[in-house]
C-alpha cells in the first residue's frame, strides 16, 4: 500500500463515494465499482460536482486532475489492477461474503481487501476468502471526507504486518487511525450505545421527556446533540439496526438491549429527519417540545447516561478492545464527544462513577448496570483508570 496503489471502492453509496473522494484527493487512482448503474452514475456526477465546488471555495486547486484519476465501472473485472479494495456495500453478511469471494478471484494475490462494515464480524467476512490474511476492516465515519477517524480492524486471520501499513496509509490520507479488536461495534459503535440506550430507558420509564433529556445532555453535558435529536438525525433504520446487531452479537447482553420505543418508530416508517418524523415531528408548523429545565433532574439524567458511557469505555479497555488513547480519540473524533470518556472518568473520579453505577444496580438488580471489574478495582482509593 503506497501512494501509487490503485484503490478500488466497492459500493458507490454515501460511504463508498466519500471514501473514493478521500483516496483520490490523497493522490491515488481510484476505481469505483457498483452493481447498480444508476447509483454509479449518480455518485460520479455528485463527486464531480463536490470536487468542483471545493475548488471554487479554494479548498482544492486540482479538482480536474482528481476527477481524471477516478473511474467508475459496473463490471467487477474493472478492479483487476487495484492494490487495495475498500468495500462499502449493503450491511449484510451474506452479500459481503459473496462479493469478497468474487473480488478475490479478480485481483492480484497481494491486493489488500478491506471492509467498511459498521457492525459485522470482519473475521467472518475474511473467512469467505481463500486468503483471509489479506482482509481487514477500515471503518470510516460519515461523511468520510470530513470525519478524521478511521477504525483499523485486524480480523483474527489478518497478516499482522498489514496493520501498521494500513495505519500509515490512513495518516497519508489525512485520517486519524485507531486500532480496534474485531468485536461487535468495534470502538465507537460499541462505546456509544448507552448514549442512546440509557436515554431511551429514561424515556420509557417516564423519568423525563425527550426534550428534557436532550437539554440535559447538551446544556449540562456539553454534547453537540441530545440523544433523541441525534437518533432522528442518524435515522432509526440505521441506529436501531446497529443497536439490534450489537445486542445479538454480544449474545444478548442486557447492556445493549434495544428499546421498543425506537423499534416502533422504525415499524411506523418514522425514520427521523429524512422521513419528516421520528421522535420529533419535523413538519412545518409542528409543535416544538420545550424541555423542563430542572437542574436537579437534568443532573440526574446526565450523570446516569455519563456513568453508563464511562463504564462501557472502561470495560472496552478492560477487555483490550483498544488502547486507552485510542478509546478516547475514537469518541472525541468519531462522534465528537466533548471529552474522552476515560479522561472524563478520571476527572469525575472512579469512585463517584462506580457509586452512580452501583446505585442503579441496587435499584434495578439488572446485569445491565454491572460495573466493569476495572472500574471497581480502580475505584478503591479513587485511583485513575490509566
Ligand atoms: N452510512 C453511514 O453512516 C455508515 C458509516 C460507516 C460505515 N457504514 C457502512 O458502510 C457500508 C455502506 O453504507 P452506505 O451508507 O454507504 O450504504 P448505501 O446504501 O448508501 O450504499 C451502498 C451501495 O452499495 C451498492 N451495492 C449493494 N450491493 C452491492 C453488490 N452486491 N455489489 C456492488 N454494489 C452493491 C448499492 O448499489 C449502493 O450504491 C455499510 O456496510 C455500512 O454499514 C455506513
Amino acid at each position: 500500500m503506497t501512494p501509487n496503489t490503485i484503490v478500488g471502492i466497492i459500493g458507490s453509496g454515501a460511504m463508498g463515494a466519500g471514501i473514493a473522494q478521500v483516496a483520490a484527493v490523497a493522490g491515488h487512482s481510484v476505481v469505483v465499482y457498483d452493481n447498480n448503474a444508476a447509483a454509479l452514475d449518480k455518485a460520479a456526477a455528485n463527486l464531480k460536482a463536490t470536487l468542483m465546488k471545493l475548488q471554487e471555495k479554494g479548498k482544492l486547486t486540482d479538482a480536474e486532475a482528481i476527477i481524471k484519476r477516478m473511474s467508475f465501472t459496473a463490471d467487477l473485472q474493472g478492479l483487476a489492477a487495484c492494490g487495495l479494495i475498500i468495500e462499502a456495500i449493503v450491511e449484510r453478511l451474506d452479500v459481503k461474503k459473496s462479493v469478497f469471494a468474487q473480488v478475490e478471484q479478480v485481483v492480484a494475490n497481494d491486493c489488500v481487501l478491506a471492509t467498511n462494515t459498521s457492525s459485522l464480524s470482519v473475521t467472518s467476512i475474511a473467512a469467505a476468502c481463500t486468503d483471509p490474511s489479506r482482509v481487514m476492516g477500515l471503518h470510516f465515519f460519515n461523511p468520510a471526507p470530513l470525519m478524521a477517524l478511521v477504525e483499523v480492524i485486524p480480523a483474527i486471520q489478518t497478516n499482522a504486518d498489514l496493520i501498521p501499513q494500513a495505519k500509515d496509509l490512513m495518516q497519508q490520507w489525512g485520517k486519524l487511525p485507531v486500532i480496534a479488536k474485531d468485536t461487535p461495534g468495534f470502538i465507537v459503535n460499541r462505546v456509544a450505545r448507552p448514549f442512546y440506550g440509557e436515554a431511551l430507558r429514561i424515556l420509557d420509564e417516564g423519568i423525563a421527556d425527550m426534550a428534557t433529556i436532550d437539554w440535559a445532555m447538551t446544556e449540562l453535558g456539553g454534547f453537540r446533540m441530545g440523544p433523541f435529536t441525534l437518533m432522528d438525525y442518524i435515522g432509526h433504520d440505521v441506529n436501531y439496526v446497529v443497536t439490534e446487531t450489537v445486542f445479538q452479537s454480544f449474545f444478548y447482553d442486557p447492556r445493549y438491549k434495544p428499546s421498543f420505543a425506537q423499534k416502533r418508530l422504525l415499524e411506523a416508517g418514522w425514520l427521523g429527519r429524512k422521513s419528516g418524523r421520528g421522535f420529533y415531528n419535523y413538519a412545518q408548523g409542528a409543535e416544538i417540545l420545550a424541555p423542563t429545565k430542572d437542574e436537579v433532574l437534568g443532573k440526574q439524567i446526565f450523570e446516569r447516561i455519563l456513568a453508563m458511557l464511562i463504564n462501557e469505555a472502561v470495560d472496552a479497555l478492560h477487555l483490550n478492545v483498544a488502547t486507552a488513547a485510542d478509546l478516547d480519540t475514537a469518541m472525541t473524533r468519531g462522534v465528537n464527544y466533548p471529552k474522552g470518556l476515560l479522561q472524563w472518568c478520571n476527572e469525575w473520579g472512579t469512585a463517584q462513577c462506580l457509586e452512580k453505577l452501583d446505585e442503579l444496580y441496587h435499584l434495578y438488580h439488572e446485569d445491565r448496570y454491572r460495573a466493569s471489574p476495572l472500574l471497581r478495582k480502580q475505584a478503591i482509593g479513587n485511583k485513575k483508570i490509566v
